[in-house]
């Protein structure tokens, strides 16, 4: 990488000219977006302790250092290279991987990168207002690495549209910047990133569950024929480890203080928990299966033909594709289990086509490992209660369940059972009213954190758990 230039990368952007030339006209528009649409409150006056991607090396791949999150070094990297790779799956499995668009394949890779791209600063203009009610520096700072990293993020994806398809890939990059999080005529493209995220138990379960999905999509791509493609979204990968781990950990932090202050104040029970100003594990459970379910949406219809097209033509895998033993997944079937007014039914499907299914089974089976970690800390506290993932039918809009009611272990309901019980099962508006009254000052000191989370286990790059994570400029 040459750190001199605008835009840090290493795809030898000075090399092409006219690339570069058009990033670096994308560019101001960019950072105009981030002013507009970025974290508010902190884009000129507080300097943020953040890891910045400099090459891709395994040891030493960012550094740590002070800066002004408009001043981010928002760059372009690509896993490196491997070697004589051949497609992995699909109609063309064993042939070369692709260094360029073949033109049959062209709107769907098209589609594949703008609907990826889109959720990067979807997310980022979501959490917006959250620094104003952070639980402590260290939040803080991690709430910012996320945003600038889904920041780059859009970054990695505008430029496989610049570099690859012309003028649509140009247009496309342009729409980027003007859709936004939840806007009544340009709202973002997929529904879970319209809508605010506005406290901390949201934002937590949301990167563990959402960010999640976006670790599922990326391995799926990173399969892909296109071979810039599966680099680019190799190297995402890496950073989106620390997205899932600042969700996790929340989440892990926030049980174990809620156990704690069950002891102290003998607030025996865990709806007790709110008189002593915690947040107590019916609450969180309600909070998980929302996110759960809209996460578990965002892997598509059970059944789909367009899902049964991107694998045939190598565009997009299944999550780890060399562990499954045969990669053309034209004989095979998948069985998936249908509901109707005649009630449950097993239907069997040519695998290809269940290949949404498949990802969401790879999908539940992370969320399940994170949520047995949770429910550790329970044990380990002595606390009887425990968290668990809901039935893959519970909640849905998207997909074959999504017409009907479910309970969270997957039984069905009828619309007024539905209704009778959903306060018990989703996020209410007392939740939201709960949660804003807890989170309305914010924990600046270093070293201190809101009463509801307990502090984290250590700090971020080997600092202390009291280090300045972000300062103020004077
Ligand atoms: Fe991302
Ligand atoms: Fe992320």
């Amino acid at each position: 990488m040459i750190s001199s230039e605008r835009i840090p990368n290493n795809v030898d952007l000075h090399c092409n000219k006219r690339l570069q030339r058009a990033l670096e006209h994308w560019q101001p528009r960019y950072l105009d977006w981030w002013h507009e649409m970025g974290p508010q409150g902190f884009q000129h006056y507080h300097q943020v302790y953040l890891r910045t991607a400099i090459s891709v090396d395994a040891d030493g791949w960012c550094h740590y250092d002070y800066v002004k999150m408009p001043e981010y070094g928002w760059g372009i990297f690509l896993a490196n290279p491997v070697q004589d790779r051949t497609i992995g799956f699909g109609d063309f499995f064993g042939t070369r991987v692709w260094q360029e668009v073949p033109g049959e394949f062209r709107q769907p890779l098209k589609r594949l990168i703008v609907l990826q791209g889109d959720t990067e600063p979807a997310s980022v203009e979501q959490q917006r207002l959250l620094g104003k009610s952070c639980p402590s520096l260290y939040d803080l700072r991690n709430l910012f690495q996320v945003n600038v990293e889904e920041g780059r993020h859009l970054w990695a994806m505008v430029y496989l549209l610049h570099t690859y398809f012309g003028r649509d890939g140009r247009d496309e990059a342009e729409e980027m910047l003007d859709r936004s999080s939840g806007d009544a005529d340009k709202p973002r493209m997929l529904e879970a990133f319209n809508s605010p995220i506005d406290n901390w138990l949201d934002f937590f379960m949301f990167a563990m569950f959402t960010d999640r999905d976006g670790k599922s999509q990326l391995m799926s791509l990173s399969e892909s024929a296109l071979d810039p493609l599966s680099r680019t979204t190799r190297f995402m990968l890496t950073e989106e480890a620390h997205h899932l781990f600042v969700g996790e950990s929340g989440i892990s932090r926030i049980l174990q203080r809620t156990c704690e202050l069950m002891k102290s104040h003998g607030a025996g029970l865990s709806g007790d928990v709110r008189r002593v100003g915690g947040i107590d594990l019916p609450m969180i459970q309600r909070h998980l299966n929302h996110w759960f379910s809209e996460s578990v949406d965002l892997h598509g219809s059970e059944v789909s033909s367009n899902a049964a097209t991107y694998f045939g033509n190598g565009l997009k895998g299944r999550a780890r594709e060399d562990t499954f033993d045969e990669h053309r997944a034209l004989h095979q079937s998948y069985q998936v289990t249908a509901f109707d007014a005649g009630g449950f039914d097993t239907r069997t499907v040519p695998l290809r086509n269940a290949m949404n299914e498949v990802l969401r089974d790879w999908y539940i089976g992370d969320c399940e490992a994170g949520i047995a970690r949770w429910n550790r800390i329970l044990e380990k506290n002595g606390v009887g209660e425990r968290l668990f993932a809901p039935s893959r039918r519970f909640n849905r809009k998207i997909g074959i369940y999504a017409p009907y009611h479910f309970d969270p272990q997957g039984q069905p309901l009828t619309a007024e059972q539905w209704a009778a019980h959903r306060h018990e099962w989703l996020p209410t508006d007392d939740d939201r009213a709960y949660l804003a009254s807890l989170m309305a000052s914010p924990v600046w000191e270093p070293g201190k954190f809101a009463n509801w989370i307990a502090p984290p286990l250590r700090g971020i790059n080997r600092q202390p758990i009291d280090f300045e994570y972000v300062r103020t400029d004077n």
